[in-house]
């Protein structure tokens, strides 16, 4: 049977991560959250002393990587590296910049690529992250550009780490959030940007549940589920 997949890109901070996993679990999809990916990669590179924005060093480490994404019994998604379960390790702050400096390296991003399609392949998938409707999964059957004014992103990301207990300034967070968009937009090789076929959801101004029937509708417009 031919699999089902929806990709969903967008700057981070849109909200996708928590959109496409809530949409996972209501067409019993599976979620694979590809930003996940490349902060194990960041992460990698950083635990090893490497400076994630040099190509070199970083090809370098790839073939010995030993990088593993499972579902638990939760359900959800979590990364492997070298054996160990890094799933929340990759979520500290100064991991997020590792990833975008990593994610700009061609080596890395031909790497990773096959790991996704092969998902896609085997499962009906939602599939988050910046490339999915454009490199990744061009042929998905549904394809969603989410985003949200710079401003409201940063103030998300501020509420998620105070949640987590992380400290936090909300200015800091912008100056990030801007910098990250300016790196994942510009940079050479799979740049973020909306596939022409791809559907805009702009989330500014909208709750998780407004944001979450806004996605739903536009889905099922597109795809029996
Ligand atoms: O979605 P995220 O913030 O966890 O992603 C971390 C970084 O990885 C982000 O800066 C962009 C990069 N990324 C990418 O280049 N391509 C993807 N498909 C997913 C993430």
């Amino acid at each position: 049977m031919k699999r089902r997949s929806i990709a969903i890109d967008g700057p981070s901070g849109a909200g996708k991560s928590t959109l496409a996993k809530r949409l996972a679990q209501e067409l019993g999809f599976v979620y694979v959250d590809t930003g996940a990916i490349y902060r194990t990669v960041g992460l990698a590179a950083r635990r090893r002393g490497i400076d994630p924005a040099d190509g070199e060093a970083v090809a370098e480490m790839l073939p010995r990587l030993a990088i593993g994404m499972g579902y638990g019994e939760d359900g959800l998604q979590h990364m492997f590296l070298d054996g160990e379960d890094v799933t929340q390790a990759i979520r500290e702050n100064e991991i997020s910049a590792c990833a975008s400096k990593v994610a700009a390296l061609p080596a890395v991003r031909a790497f990773l690529l096959e790991m996704q399609r092969k998902t896609a392949r085997e499962n009906d998938v939602i599939m988050d992250g910046r490339d999915i409707g454009t490199v990744v999964l061009p042929q998905a059957d549904v394809k969603i550009y989410l985003t949200a004014a710079a401003e409201a992103r940063a103030e998300r990301r501020y509420r998620e780490l105070l949640e987590r207990g992380q400290r936090a300034d909300l200015n800091q967070v912008l100056r990030e959030v801007v910098e990250r968009d300016r790196r994942d937009m510009d940079r050479e090789v799979s740049p973020l940007r909306k596939a022409e076929d791809a559907v805009l959801a702009d989330t500014t101004g909208l709750d998780l549940e407004e944001s979450f029937r806004l996605l739903l509708g536009l889905v099922r417009e597109r795809l029996d589920v």
